[in-house]
């Protein structure tokens, strides 16, 4: 389990949906708006695809990719590579997103995944400084949200964080989501990859 990590075809860390979306538009003639274009399902979406690409219908194609793909990383250990000055780069950028505080609420990642069992309504948050916290949040997406019905992704999770916190959009494959994930992935290093999962 080694994502994210540098690819130099794309000369830039790419998490899972990223790496799809490079090999849609050069291998398959997506154009990268197509690809992108329905990132996530609907909620509660009925599993007929009509139209995968277009928007048209409430499936998301790319989220089920990524379930099946990531399923086939089951029990293996997560390992990010760090070897790369881009990948450390992604790390860094990370890291100060995860602890940059602003918005309306003046909130950062840490506030609310900084510390020991805290939570919110009856929500664990995890610490994600805590290895085995980390492990458990990050080696555990994606996973079916049964609040939501429905299957969601760890760019899912980074956007829903970010609108939370009242942030500007966090776009889809953006530079800030895989440096968001490569700080996570990094935190959960050596847990046991056990995605897809089920979630509250
Ligand atoms: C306002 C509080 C808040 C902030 C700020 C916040 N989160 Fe979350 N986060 C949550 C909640 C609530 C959940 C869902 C917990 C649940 O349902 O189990 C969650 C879940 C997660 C999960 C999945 C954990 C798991 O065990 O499945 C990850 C990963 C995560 N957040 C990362 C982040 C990152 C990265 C940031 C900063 C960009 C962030 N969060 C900012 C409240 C927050």
């Amino acid at each position: 389990m080694r994502l994210p990590r540098y690819f130099a075809d794309a000369d830039r860390v790419q998490d899972l949906e990223s790496r799809l979306v490079t090999c849609m538009v050069t291998l398959q003639g997506f154009t990268p708006e197509e690809a992108k274009r329905k990132p996530f399902s609907g909620t509660g979406a009925p599993m007929i695809v009509t139209d995968p690409f277009s928007g048209v219908g409430q499936r998301s194609v790319m989220t089920d990719l990524v379930a099946w793909i990531a399923s086939e990383s089951r029990g293996m250990t997560i390992a990010p590579s760090t070897s790369h000055p881009k990948e450390r780069l992604a790390y860094q950028a990370g890291e100060k997103l995860f602890y940059y505080r602003a918005g309306p609420y003046d909130f950062g990642c840490i506030t609310c995944h900084g510390e020991e069992g805290k939570r919110i309504r009856l929500q664990n948050l995890p610490k994600m400084t805590n290895a085995r916290d980390a492990q458990r949040a990050f080696g555990t997406w994606p996973g079916y949200r049964v609040s939501e019905g429905e299957l969601r992704s760890m760019q899912w999770r980074m956007w829903e964080c970010i609108r939370q916190m009242r942030f500007p959009e966090l776009e889809f494959t953006s530079d800030a989501s895989i440096a968001l994930i490569t700080y996570l992935a990094k935190k959960a290093e050596g847990g046991t990859f056990d995605a897809p999962s089920l979630k509250r």
